[in-house]
């Protein structure tokens, strides 16, 4: 089968008014890519060699993000909206290149696996004109019915057409369907519009293709695999049962989730074994994680690279191009962004530390903060291998602290710092003796006189 070309046409013309959104339905996202993106990826994982999108609804901004996830996808502009199978037609010119296979998918079904459409692929290599992918959901309502004959799908009935008896049955139409190359075009043309809606029904080649003695039949796919997003509510669904699916892929890899239902995946994240995830943690989009790694709870991370070993939060925040090398520890309340943390150095509380480099070893106390921009431009703090940095620093860059270099608590550090000097950046501190006394002395006897003239 994997000889066999195969182009895969996902619709994505609809407007998708139930969401409510400026944004076309198919972009909204699941695990931080886009739904249709989704569906583009499990064509590819079936072997799909061809991509084309039928677009409509803010053809513009859909073209745009293609672009991202499908750089080689064509698009097709389907003007109006008549039916599934004229959709599929407005990639007419695409189907006449002479693919073996044609996969018709929905773009508003993003957890289609491909294990689904390689099965109808295959029932196309073993000479089947048409192979429907079918399900059993909970409820049959509102979706096409299936109806077999003695191991062969005869029709599909959509809900408004079907009889009493047709209602009952509960193997439907999953949408998406593996059509020989060859017969694509010719059976898609003979499809009318004669029915309750007055669409041009994709549905409706089944029965063509019969009529013309091909083999058509139904294979099956999951309920959750074949779940139509329409609105926000089952968009959260649909999530829900990817993050499901994450979690455990990452557990059965040796990733251990304490509770499991509360970490959050990115559709890209990667992490390895040995890691150990506490609860509530946020994995945003491009997260690589090494493995024998701690995430301790309640940390934000996106765009960071974390190598093996190496000690998280809990409360860290982790941003874009944040980079810990081996070993490093970023603790509580840090925000790190743009920076690499070199291998065990630490940087434990209550810091924010943008454009820079930590040095190996390096110590970075409490409440140190690098200063990055001046409200322009962004600057670059580079702090020297095994570096201490006294809590409570602000560092003002562009500026240097040489390898051990050490800056005093409450520093404000303008000036570079050669290698292994001492820097003050602060007043040095002045002690009178006996004066706290006296201080007290004198406000305790001015409140008494104010109380006393009040009386
Ligand atoms: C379709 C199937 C139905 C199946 C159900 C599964 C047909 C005729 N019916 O019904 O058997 O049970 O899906 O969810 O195929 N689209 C376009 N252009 C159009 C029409 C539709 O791009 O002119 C796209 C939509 O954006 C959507 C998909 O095709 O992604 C399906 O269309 P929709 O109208 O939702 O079909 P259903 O009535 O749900
Ligand atoms: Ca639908």
């Amino acid at each position: 089968m994997s000889q066999r070309s195969c182009l895969s046409v996902i619709l994505a013309a609809g407007e998708g008014t139930r969401m409510k959104s400026a944004m076309p339905k198919v972009l909204h996202a699941i695990a931080g890519l886009p739904m249709v993106a989704h569906v583009v990826k499990a064509a590819e994982a079936a072997r799909a060699t061809g991509l084309a999108l039928v677009i409509g609804h803010g053809a513009d901004e859909m073209r745009k993000a293609v672009q991202k996830f499908a750089p080689k996808a064509e698009t097709f502009v389907q003007e109006k909206r008549l039916g599934t199978a004229h959709a599929v037609l407005a990639a007419r010119e695409a189907i006449a290149k002479g693919y073996d296979d044609i996969l018709v998918m929905f773009g508003d079904t993003p957890l289609i696996d491909a294990a689904a459409l390689a099965a109808a692929r295959q029932k196309l290599a073993e000479g089947a004109a048409v192979a429907v992918i079918g399900f059993r959901p909970p409820s049959p309502t509102g979706y096409g019915r299936l109806i077999e004959k003695g191991g062969r799908l005869v029709a599909i009935r959509e809900e408004k057409d079907c009889s009493e008896a047709e209602k009952k049955i509960g193997f439907c139409n999953a949408g998406m369907m593996a059509v020989a190359g060859n017969q694509a075009l010719r059976l898609l043309d003979k499809v009318g519009n004669n029915n309750a809606k007055g669409e041009f029904y994709l549905t409706d080649i089944v029965e063509l293709a019969g009529a013309d003695g091909l083999d058509v039949v139904a294979t099956e796919a999951s309920f959750e695999s074949a779940l139509g997003i329409n609105n926000r509510a089952e968009l959260a669904e649909a999530e829900a049962i990817w993050q499901a699916r994450r979690r455990r892929d990452a557990m059965l890899a040796g990733v251990t989730l304490i509770a499991p239902e509360t970490v959050y995946f990115s559709h890209d994240t990667e992490i390895g074994a040995d890691t150990i995830v506490e609860p509530h943690v946020w994995f945003g989009p491009g997260v690589k994680i090494a493995s024998g790694a701690k995430i301790h709870a309640f940390s934000h991370i996106e765009g960071a690279t974390i190598a093996s070993n190496c000690d998280v939060g809990p409360f860290a925040r982790l941003r874009p191009g944040a980079d810990l090398r081996q070993k490093a520890k970023v603790g509580n309340f840090c925000e790190v962004k743009q920076a690499t943390i070199e291998e065990g150095a630490k940087v434990n509380h209550l810091t924010y530390i943008g454009d820079a480099r930590v040095g190996a070893g390096a110590n970075i106390g409490a409440g140190t903060i690098t200063c990055n921009y001046d409200g322009f431009s962004k600057f670059f703090t580079d702090i020297g291998e095994g570096a201490f940095v006294g809590s409570n620093s602000a560092l003002v860059a562009p500026v240097t602290i040489g390898k051990g270099g050490y800056v005093a608590s409450g520093s404000v550090i303008t000036e570079s710092v050669p290698d292994d000097a001492l820097a003050f950046g602060r007043a040095r501190q002045k002690t009178l003796p006996g004066k706290g006394k006296e201080l007290r002395e004198r406000f305790a006897s001015a409140a008494a006189a104010k109380k006393r003239a009040a009386e």
